[in-house]
């Protein structure tokens, strides 16, 4: 499928950088989060507050699942995407992954006041996150692009 995803951190930018690329390229664009919030009649906050982590995961599953006949979408994914191997297979199959990299300090600095909204920042610290997942983002792209230090302009340049 002629698809562009992006996974990566919170704070990362795959939604300001998704909608650059998509623009760019003439492509449609999709964000994960959006379409579970607006399916749920929920803020992601308030998924997680009232039925927890695990049925979020599930509702994100099934939307990879869902997606999988769309084509020319740029398409940016929740952090946590990568967490389940089998989101990991479904999108190999529906596009081309890019990892937006970040270090622990680009990430904290571009999460500056964004953090609210956030639900899994309230149990969990940012670096913790970052350590459990940063291998499952690399595994599971087909490129690599850093962030740091550089605008979103940029990024979406290389992509
Ligand atoms: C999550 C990241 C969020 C959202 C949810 C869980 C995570 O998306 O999917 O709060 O587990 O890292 P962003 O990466 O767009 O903040």
């Amino acid at each position: 499928m002629n698809n562009i995803i992006l996974v990566g951190m919170m704070g990362s930018g795959k939604s300001t950088i998704g909608k650059i690329v998509a623009d760019k390229l003439n492509m449609k664009y999709m964000d994960l989060d959006q379409m579970i919030e607006q399916m749920q009649g929920l803020t992601i906050s308030r998924i997680f507050e009232m039925y927890g982590e695990e049925k979020f995961r599930t509702l994100e599953t099934d939307l990879i699942y869902k997606i999988s006949d769309v084509n020319g979408a740029v398409i940016s994914t929740g952090g946590g995407i990568v967490l389940n191997p089998v989101n990991t297979i479904q999108m190999k199959q529906t596009g081309t992954i890019f990892y937006l990299e970040g270090s622990l300090e680009q990430l904290r600095s571009n999460l500056e006041g964004e953090t609210d909204h956030r639900p899994m920042l309230k149990a969990n610290s940012l670096d913790t996150i970052l350590r459990v997942r940063s291998g499952l983002y690399t595994s599971t792209a087909h490129h690599i692009i850093s962030i740091n230090n550089q605008t979103k302009e940029a990024i979406a340049d290389q992509i």
